[in-house]
């Protein structure tokens, strides 16, 4: 009787922890995702527009899923940087010119982390952490 008392507990403290794990990552992401609207809101939408549905010809949009699937360290460099060129998005042409922005690391982890989630994007939490480590590579 006690042992299956004391398993019990063992079993119920298994569950709770692996449950507060998986909330504090879930906790994590929806703070990243929602100031990352925000970041968005004032330093992409502009260009980009609301549904990230882009600009004519004129400027890409961030629909294209399969672009920003493994894109999430040259658009790191990318906000640093900005980006000028030739470029093909989505079987179109672009040639246009984004400005470098003064995002600081945690503002380009959150608005990475909003734009790879939303517009039909799937990829999870981008941290500052990779943002940092993508800086670090930027100019390799
Ligand atoms: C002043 C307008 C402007 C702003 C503001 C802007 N962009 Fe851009 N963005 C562009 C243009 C123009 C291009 C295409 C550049 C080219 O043709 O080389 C582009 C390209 C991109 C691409 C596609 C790159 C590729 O290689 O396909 C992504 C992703 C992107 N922008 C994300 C963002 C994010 C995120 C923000 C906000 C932090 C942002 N942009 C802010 C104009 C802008």
């Amino acid at each position: 009787m006690k042992i299956k008392i004391l398993g019990g507990i063992c079993l119920l403290a298994f569950f709770a922890m692996i449950y507060s794990c998986q909330s504090d990552a879930a906790i994590e992401y929806s703070r990243y995702y929602s100031a990352g609207a925000i970041v968005y809101q004032s330093h992409c939408q502009n260009c980009h527009g609301d549904k990230g549905q882009g600009l004519n010809g004129l400027i890409p949009p961030l629909t294209d899923t399969a672009l920003l699937k493994s894109y999430n360290n040259k658009l790191t460099c990318q906000l640093k940087n900005g980006l000028s060129g030739k470029i093909n998005v989505a079987g179109k042409e672009f040639e246009g010119t984004m400005p470098a922005t003064d995002l600081s690391p945690i503002e380009m982890a959150q608005v990475i982390t909003y734009v790879t989630n939303s517009f039909g994007n799937k990829q999870g939490l981008f941290t500052d952490d990779q943002v940092q480590t993508a800086l670090n590579n930027c100019g390799k």
